[in-house]
């Protein structure tokens, strides 16, 4: 089956096509725009989504030799992501896919993201458990199949993604946070500055990121000279051993012998190296980078799923800015 994916909850234009449950092309654009801002204007980022969907799916479809008559189904992200943007996705690939009179699958971006996984190890078995970590959302989920999640622990309030990019902004530097401070961090060292690790008392899978954000901003304020690479090193440790500590309970719950790690934050190559080796004898899945941050690859991989399995959302579906999933 062939299946075009769209994706544009946030700052990220991506288009893909996958055919078989394979990936033929994947394509994002990262929208630059925002930089300035220190984040992403929504209004700004649904304009520029609306400048660049109709070329992209043009060079993709081009770049594939497939043409769009072949598409048998769209997917395209219904939420969770910032309403305007989301708007703009589902409303041209609504439009496309009356066109072409194919089906359409509103999709799960937060779901998708779980399932890159797939796409780095096809053979990937249930059940497992997803440390799910993006710019919105710090979850673990236990996943016993397609449509079967469980929610073990989530953050009371910041995400693990929304730490480094609000961190980065007291420190000064860009957007988005994670890699610059990740960058940073590398000549760093993480042992200088002992910032606190929230709710690590018994066994508790929530998270709380907030008070180590306000205890970075006191530390700021109170220096006098700062050694911002010892800073973004002990930040970031402080971020990534909560979640390795939290991932390692939710494993001994459940017993399962095989995680995976999903989101923009996966891409922090410190946060793979600690998971590798506090598990080391589980399974352990990290997508590879592309397929960490917001794409479409796992946006049409997913869609495909459910349309060959007889899913298909109404031409009226609506977006759902704060889709949850399970
Ligand atoms: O999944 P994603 O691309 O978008 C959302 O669905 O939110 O995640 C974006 C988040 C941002 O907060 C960004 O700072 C973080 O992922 N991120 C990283 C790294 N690359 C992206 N965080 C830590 N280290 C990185 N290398
Ligand atoms: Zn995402």
């Amino acid at each position: 089956m062939i299946v075009l994916g769209i994706e544009t909850s946030c700052d990220e234009t991506a288009v893909a096509v996958s055919k078989d449950s394979k990936i033929l092309h994947s394509e994002v654009s990262t929208q630059t725009i925002h930089r300035k801002y220190g984040g992403v204007v929504p209004e700004i980022a649904s304009r520029e989504h609306e400048k660049l969907l109709n070329d992209m799916v043009d060079y993709t479809l081009n770049k594939v030799k497939i043409a769009k008559s072949e598409i048998q189904g769209i997917a395209v992200t219904q939420g969770p992501g910032l309403a305007g943007t989301l708007i703009t996705g589902v409303c041209f690939a609504k439009g496309l896919a009356q066109g072409l009179n194919c089906k359409i699958i509103g999709i799960n971006h937060l779901e998708a993201h779980i399932f890159a996984n797939f796409l780095a190890d096809p053979k990937l078995e249930y059940p497992f458990i997803c440390l799910l970590v993006s710019g919105g959302h710090t979850q673990i989920w236990f996943v016993e199949g397609l449509n079967d999640y469980k929610l073990m622990g989530e953050t009371r309030d910041d995400a693990a993604g929304e730490a480094f990019d609000k961190g980065a902004r007291i420190l000064g530097l860009g957007y988005p946070g994670g890699p610059e401070i990740e960058k940073l961090a590398e000549t760093g060292n993480e042992k200088s500055i002992s910032f606190p690790r929230a709710l690590m008392q018994s066994k508790n899978l929530e998270f709380s990121f907030s008070g180590l954000k306000t205890s970075l901003l006191y530390y700021v304020e109170k220096q006098e000279s700062l050694c911002k690479e010892d800073i973004a090193a002990s930040y970031q440790a402080a971020i990534i051993d909560t979640l390795i500590t939290k991932l390692k309970w939710a494993m001994d719950k459940t017993n399962c012998k095989t995680c995976v790690i999903a989101g923009g934050v996966a891409a922090n190559q410190k946060l793979r190296k600690f998971v590798n080796q506090t598990m080391k004898n589980k399974k352990v899945i990290f997508p590879e980078l592309s397929l960490c941050t917001d794409n479409a690859a796992m946006i049409a991989y997913l869609g495909e799923l459910y349309l060959k399995k007889g899913f298909v959302s109404p031409i009226d579906f609506p977006v759902l800015p704060n889709m949850k999933l399970a």
